[in-house]
């Protein structure tokens, strides 16, 4: 029978292995890996192009419901377009409960903003801000069992953050229903009486947002995230972390055979404290944990290189910088607290890592598509639908460029921010095509599928999230 499609004399990438091979396509599916495979309906010649992957953006933020006078600027139209312009194949942004709210409602309504917008497929991460009787003993349960096998915590922010009792009893759920919990670790005090402090201080600019978040905030609540998942001996992935002291916790919990998962993302590779120290225009660079410094960045790098970090997703948070909506709120210039917080990145996320990372020798090709792809696949109980190039896997896949050199401006990127913090980069390498489930949806420069293509994906019970010791009966 036929392939629909036949990605011919490029070099095949996965996470283990580099393969000089054409791909069969049939039905959305890899269907054969081989030399000299038949004809294709359609022809693809990826001669001197790395096959790779598409990428599986595990922690992206999508119209997500905010706070009264704030708006994301990507919707899941926008921000899946933007996705797989980058070589992005899946998202998983987040499901966000807010306090008072059920659970189960917030993930329908998720479902309605997704619904008809998608170009590629989607699963849900959930937002546990009120964990109480009703979501601990039902909806929880249930919605793990129906595949939203993950959901995120918070240790700060007012109307997120969560005490460590609150914690306790979720991590225990997680175990007990083998779900995946990731943590923003924060110290939500320390950061408030920080910014009590600078504010009184009359020091309010965007770059005192780094100031108010030391390492040591973000060290002291890794920290306790570690124990708290200790004592209920469950794996968790810290997410988002930026730098030395975080790292070194995360560093101990292995020296001690704890299963910490750790998530980094680009801003903590290639902004630095530096980039919030430009007027208001450091409200671009606003996000948390802030980025740190160089010799930050070295450790990032290094953990990334030697297996510390297990996923490299974007953090893509979207708020335009002048935008009543956006960094701007209420059209003007307000001291750092009242700045939403992120950094827009789903685009850039995989280009980055591959010039950056790839490029200039600092982790190889296998470990680049097990950071962006394979491991957040596993994670996330997607593995191996999503995250590889093998047979039976949907064919999910960029081919890249590894030549193409790209400077990058705001004006090429397919996200609906107004600025990148990017601005200006040089980058070599980037995709020139991506397919999604078997349909080229990027190619040379131009994005073509229907809206709403995107599939909801369940995900299944993530193997990484199993605990170590036998759950009693
Ligand atoms: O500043 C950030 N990272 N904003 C997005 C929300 C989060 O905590 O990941
Ligand atoms: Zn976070
Ligand atoms: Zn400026
Ligand atoms: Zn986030």
């Amino acid at each position: 029978e036929q392939f629909d499609v036949v990605i011919r004399n490029g070099t095949v990438a996965t996470a283990s292995d580099i393969m000089q091979c054409d791909v069969g396509i049939r039905d959305g599916k890899v269907a054969m890996l081989g030399r000299g495979l038949p004809a294709g309906k359609e022809e693809i010649d990826a001669a001197g192009k790395l096959v790779l992957p598409g990428g599986v953006d595990a922690h992206c933020h999508l119209d997500q419901p905010m706070e009264e006078g704030l708006k994301m600027a990507d919707d899941f139209r926008s921000g899946t377009i933007s996705a797989a312009c980058g070589g992005t194949t899946t998202v998983i942004p987040f499901a966000a409960q807010a306090k008072g709210q059920s659970l189960r409602a917030a993930v329908e309504d998720y479902h309605r903003r997704a619904e008809g917008k998608a170009v590629i497929d989607y699963a849900f991460h959930m937002i546990v801000s009120d964990p109480s009787e009703k979501v601990l003993k039902e909806e929880l349960p249930q919605l793990v069992r129906e595949g939203y096998t993950s959901f995120k915590i918070y240790m700060t922010y007012d109307d997120l953050k969560l005490n460590d009792r609150q914690i306790l009893d979720l991590l225990a759920l997680a175990r007990r229903e083998g779900a995946m919990v990731m943590v923003h670790a924060e110290n939500a005090d320390c950061i408030g009486w920080l910014t009590e402090q600078l504010e009184e201080a009359g020091l309010t600019a965007p770059k005192y947002h780094a100031t108010s978040r030391p390492m040591l905030v973000e060290r002291e609540a890794t920290h306790r995230a570690i124990a708290l998942s200790e004592l209920v001996d469950v794996p968790i992935l810290i997410v988002h972390v930026s730098g030395k002291e975080a790292i070194e916790q995360i560093r101990w919990a292995h020296g001690h055979g704890l299963r910490i998962y750790a998530e980094t993302c680009p801003q903590y590779l290639v902004l630095s404290e530096d980039n919030l120290d430009d007027g208001y225009h450091g409200a671009k660079c606003v996000c948390s944990p802030p980025p740190r410094d160089r010799a930050n960045q070295q450790y990032v790098w290094d953990g990334l290189a030697s297996g510390l970090f297990t996923v490299f997703s974007s953090d893509h948070a979207p708020f335009r910088y002048e935008d009543p909506q956006g960094k701007k709120p209420g059209g003007k210039e307000v001291p750092f607290r009242y700045i939403p917080n992120g950094t827009p990145g789903l685009e850039t996320r995989m280009p980055i890592l591959f010039s950056e990372g790839v490029g200039k020798g600092r982790i190889d090709l296998n470990r680049f598509v097990a950071l962006t792809a394979t491991d957040p696949a596993k994670m996330y109980g997607l593995y191996p639908r999503k995250g590889t190039i093998a047979i039976g896997s949907d064919a999910d896949i960029a081919i890249w460029d590894p030549h193409k050199e790209v400077v990058v401006r705001n004006e090429m990127l397919h996200h609906d921010v107004d600025y990148t913090p990017y601005e200006g980069m040089h980058l070599t390498g980037w995709p020139v095509t991506t397919l999604s489930r078997g349909e080229v949806v990027w190619r040379d420069g131009n994005f073509d599928a229907a809206i709403g293509r995107g599939q909801f994906l369940p995900c299944g019970l993530p193997d990484p999230a199993r605990p170590r010791k036998v759950i009693p009966a």
